[in-house]
């Protein structure tokens, strides 16, 4: 009896994957190659740690592996994004015939997947760039899932991934074809930028209660709590109540932790594509640059003892702190996701994508990293809007929260709290809602300097003027 199913790879997240598909009945193989000088049989191991699955067969060689799948093959790739998944595509080719499924299931760079999609479409391989999402849990008992590609592709590996993927709240699993090409990897770079984003405010908003406001962490967890109850409640905000009460040797986990934050990529991509599409993308720059500036640890205990890092605390009155900071939090996420979105929207239209950000947050709603009670609103609004900001819901609550984002940066600045992503997404809104700006002066100095040429509001939109401006 041969198997339906291949992974390929069995890190943290093709193992997960693995088993969470080998729960479901279906027959599936597994494949690790060896790693360079070592005997160890990676894929054999998985079986041996998780013995039972009769419908699980593992090996350590390709071309069993291959000759154990059905046709047409359908193969998940879950490994390191790069020049690992081309160099797996070429030593898998030879052994590939046409209509055969190749789904890469990494955090492949969307161009990459571009190109790899038109290079196995002359093969005539079905090749998909699936983004997963949810780490290790979400692998195994349910990840959100965005392939895109070829869809005749998705259509043969499509019942499968329903199986493993998390369901939505009205039991629809996590997974759509998202687009052509590499759409789900764009989609799945986007989803971890709004991830930064949202790790970077908690972050800031974690900071100013513990070193503004003083107040110990199993206060912020228990107030992080309340929170979880209502609108604000999220994974990651989740996840952050468990970190702010982990104690190891009679103290918080937490404060041994170096703060030097790390990243694979996907955050700074999604700027860069920002960058190429003229797209505004400021708090989720931000919350990049914010790592980056993390990982200079040295450099800053050197400024700060140059500086002096003290930060003034406690002369807040706590309650009504804390109320404006939860509103200044709800407002900052909502822009975040406005930031997001906005980037697939100019992506989808330049690429004629047509990506359907109802389903794409539908997707959202469960698996991933995320997944909050803001997506499931945001299913509905952009049933009616493809710009969040725009939405009567998002002005609604921006023109509620919008002081508070303000007084809280306010006082953070001035007490000398770095806050990155807050600021900027305060900044972004207003920059928003100007309806006249100060880029006509922009535009007068270029004029100035350079002859660059401006358009009047009092002429035709497509006439081009310049002044001699020097006296
Ligand atoms: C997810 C995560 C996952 C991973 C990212 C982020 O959606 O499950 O985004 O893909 O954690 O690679 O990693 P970095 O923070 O290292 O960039």
């Amino acid at each position: 009896n041969m198997s339906e199913f291949g992974i390929i790879g069995m890190g943290v997240m093709g193992k997960s994957l693995a088993l969470n598909l080998a729960d479901t009945n279906t027959g599936i193989s597994i494949y690790n190659r060896h790693l360079a000088g070592k005997e160890e049989k990676i894929a054999e191991k998985v079986l041996e740690e998780n013995p039972g699955y009769e419908n699980m067969k593992a090996f350590d060689q390709l071309v069993p592996f291959l000759e154990s799948l059905t046709s047409p093959k359908k193969i998940m790739l879950m490994i390191p994004a790069g020049t690992a998944v081309d160099m797996q595509v070429e030593e898998l080719l030879p052994y590939l015939e046409a209509g055969d499924v190749l789904i890469d299931g990494g955090n492949s760079f969307y161009k990459d997947t571009t190109k790899r999609a038109a290079y196995l479409k002359e093969k005539e391989i079905l090749f998909l760039g699936a983004g997963v999402s949810g780490g290790e849990e979400g692998a195994r008992k349910g990840p959100a899932i965005m392939p895109g590609g070829s869809k005749e592709g998705y259509d043969l590996v499509a019942p499968f991934l329903e199986k493993i993927a998390a369901k939505d709240y009205r039991g629809k699993p996590c997974l759509t074809y998202v687009g052509p090409e590499g759409a789900g990897h764009f989609v799945k770079m986007v989803h971890n930028s709004i991830e930064y984003g949202e790790m970077q405010v908690i972050a800031e908003v974690y900071y100013l209660m513990r070193y503004y406001l003083d107040l110990a962490p199993d206060r912020i967890a228990a107030i992080f709590e309340t929170w979880m109850e209502g609108d604000l409640s999220n994974y990651l905000l989740e996840i952050t109540i468990d970190i702010l009460r982990k104690e190891e040797d009679g103290g918080l986990l937490l404060d041994k932790i170096l703060d030097q934050a790390a990243q694979k990529g996907t955050g700074g991509w999604s700027v860069n594509t920002a960058l190429e599409y003229g797209v505004p993308y400021s708090g989720l720059t931000e919350a990049v640059m914010a790592r980056n500036i993390s990982s200079r640890k040295a450099f800053r205990m050197i400024a700060s003892g140059m500086y002096g890092s003290e930060k003034l605390t406690g002369i807040e009155e706590e309650e009504a702190f804390l109320d404006k900071l939860q509103k200044a939090y709800q407002a900052a996420r909502i822009i975040n996701h406005e930031t997001g979105f906005s980037l697939m929207l100019e992506v989808s239209e330049k690429n004629k994508w047509e990506l359907n950000f109802s389903e794409i947050a539908r997707i959202w709603t469960n698996g991933c990293i995320i997944r909050s009670f803001l997506m499931e609103e945001l299913v509905g609004i952009f049933k009616e809007s493809s710009r969040l900001i725009l939405h009567d819901e998002a002005v609604r609550a921006l023109k509620g929260y919008q002081n508070d984002l303000s007084y809280v940066v306010g006082q953070a600045l001035q007490h000398g709290f770095a806050v990155p992503v807050l600021s900027s997404s305060i900044n972004y809104f207003l920059s928003c809602i100007t309806g006249y700006s100060a880029a006509n002066l922009i535009q007068a100095q270029r004029d100035y300097f350079g002859a660059h040429t401006y358009q009047r509001t009092d002429r035709d939109p497509g006439e081009s003027f310049h002044t001699q401006w020097k006296k």
